[in-house]
């Protein structure tokens, strides 16, 4: 018989044995749960890559009471080298979602992972931390994915493609149906008003198998626009919803089942119900990627008269008030300017929600859209201010929301054509919905000098490909939104060169 010591001494042994083979994941005492549906139905997901780490995220459904999910994490597919294992806590509260915050991890190494709970097993995901030094970045652009309006195919592209990471600006999912059909399927379900039916909204699409592989398959970075809670909210104003009491119900539960079902960090969700969407992720030197929120704090357009609504052009822009209105909110104009200024690198990339250079509208001669930077031309000049002083090297910001391909040349004044290019726009179509106005898209590159390519013809989504040199960009377009096996084809090439701001086609 072995005394206590004897005991304590082999626990330790095995302790160490079990940290130089990595470890093994056990199921833990007392729990023999059975499961009559698969409590990792809604899949897996990973976010937030950074050198040392990652976020993964699940949530399990089902649930009656809080639990504790195992977690694997190996670096071979097979799970023979374990380099973390252990539970995180999947509350009720939450819905069952895990926001699991890894650290300490090795830079540029790929690493597989699974979850655990009873005897069910999920799906395996895959995330790679960022390399030390990474000469490389392949990067997805997408936004504005409509369930009805098309399958997500645009994903198995950039499967395919192998991209390190995935920026999704937008319109990840839907309130709302549109109507003007026809759809390739439905929602099924009345818009979503409490946290139960965000919640089930959410859930539906991570049913979509497209959409899923890509979660499992490459880490997401996300912000939001309007069509996550309601259609042309801002901050906490309601598009659409008469009450206003009503209105912040329904942003908070929207926002809650927002954090729920993405892969963020667990500190992303304030107390307050805010979540902290603006954020930057760096790739060694190569590129820093930051991350805007302009829905969250965004003040009433410049443009807009009260109570008419803003979802068309209009005739004139007057700037109203002393800072003309703000997209990013007063805190997170600061934020952008410091970490813009302290995070030099090849490329800044700006990964922001709407269109951000001056388009012009045959509307009028002064026709603007208010709800597009446009409306808020003093906070646009002041973002390209903080941009040049801190003598960003190559600036390129990332954008959605338009449904339809752009490439602009970002002036430093748009209405003098002959002012410099300052930085470099790129805007994404929507991955699966109906493409924007023609009457109004069409006609609109005659008229603005800066724009240098624009296709409304086509849904798809971006490919950068960024080495210290330039980027190469393919506009990926989807041949067939209502085919579930369509493919992407190339719809257009473009080129950004170091140190030569704007675009080269
Ligand atoms: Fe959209």
């Amino acid at each position: 018989m072995l005394g206590r010591r004897q005991l304590l001494g082999r626990a330790a042994a095995l302790a160490a044995a079990q940290f130089l083979a990595g470890c093994v994941y056990a199921r833990p005492a007392g729990d023999r749960a059975r499961t009559t549906t698969d409590p990792f139905a809604l899949g897996v997901a990973s976010g937030e890559p950074a050198a040392d780490g990652f976020v993964l995220w699940t949530r399990c459904t089902g649930l009656t009471e809080d639990r504790l999910v195992g977690y694997e994490v190996a670096s071979d597919e097979d799970f023979r080298r374990i380099v973390r294992c252990g539970t995180a806590l999947a509350p009720l509260a939450r819905g069952g979602a895990v926001h699991l915050e890894l650290s300490g991890l090795e830079p540029g190494r790929r690493y597989f992972y699974r979850f655990h709970l009873g005897e069910a097993v999920s799906r395996i995901g895959t995330v790679a931390t960022i390399a030390a030094a990474p000469q490389r970045l392949r990067l997805a652009l997408t936004s504005c994915q409509h369930w009805e309006h098309g399958w997500f195919t645009g994903y198995r592209d950039m499967i395919a493609s192998n991209v390190d990471a995935v920026l999704q600006v937008g319109d990840y999912i839907y309130e709302r149906s549109f109507g003007e059909g026809p759809d390739v399927r439905t929602f099924g379900a009345p818009d979503p008003l409490t946290l139960d039916d965000y919640r089930a909204r959410h859930a539906l699409y991570r049913t979509d198998p497209d959409l899923a592989a890509a979660h499992a398959a490459i880490p997401f970075l996300v912000s939001w626009d309007d069509h996550e809670v309601e259609n042309d909210y801002f901050a906490g104003h309601a598009g659409y919803t008469g009450d206003p009491q009503a209105f912040i119900r329904r942003r908070a539960a929207a926002y809650r089942a927002y954090f729920e079902h993405m892969p963020l960090r667990p500190s992303a969700f304030l107390p307050t119900g805010e979540v902290r969407l603006y954020r930057s992720v760096r790739w060694g030197g190569l590129a820093a990627v930051h991350i805007l929120d302009t829905r969250q704090y965004r003040s009433a357009s410049a443009c807009v008269i009260e109570g008419e609504a803003a979802d068309g052009p209009i005739a004139r822009c007057a700037p109203t008030g002393e800072d003309g209105g703000s997209m990013l909110g007063h805190a997170q104009e600061r934020w952008f300017e410091r970490t813009v200024a302290t995070w030099p690198a090849r490329w800044s990339l700006v990964a922001q929600q709407t269109l951000f250079a001056r388009l012009a509208l045959p509307s009028g001669p002064e026709s603007l859209y208010p709800q597009f930077w446009d409306g808020y031309g003093a906070a646009r000049t002041r973002l390209l201010e903080a941009i040049e002083a801190a003598s960003t090297r190559n600036a390129v910001i990332l954008s959605g929301d338009v449904h339809s391909f752009w490439l602009n040349d970002v002036k430093r004044d748009f209405a003098r054509p002959e002012s410099p290019t300052v930085a470099t726009e790129i805007v994404t179509s929507c991955l699966a919905s109906r493409n924007g106005p023609e009457a109004l898209f069409g006609p609109a590159p005659a008229l603005n000098p800066h724009v240098r390519y624009c296709d409304n013809a086509h849904a798809g989504y971006v490919l950068l490909d960024i080495r210290r040199e330039r980027i190469d960009g393919s506009l990926r377009a989807i041949s067939d939104l209502a085919d579930p096996n369509a493919a992407c084809h190339q719809l257009r090439t473009f080129t950004i060169e170091d140190g030569r701001p704007g675009v080269a086609l």
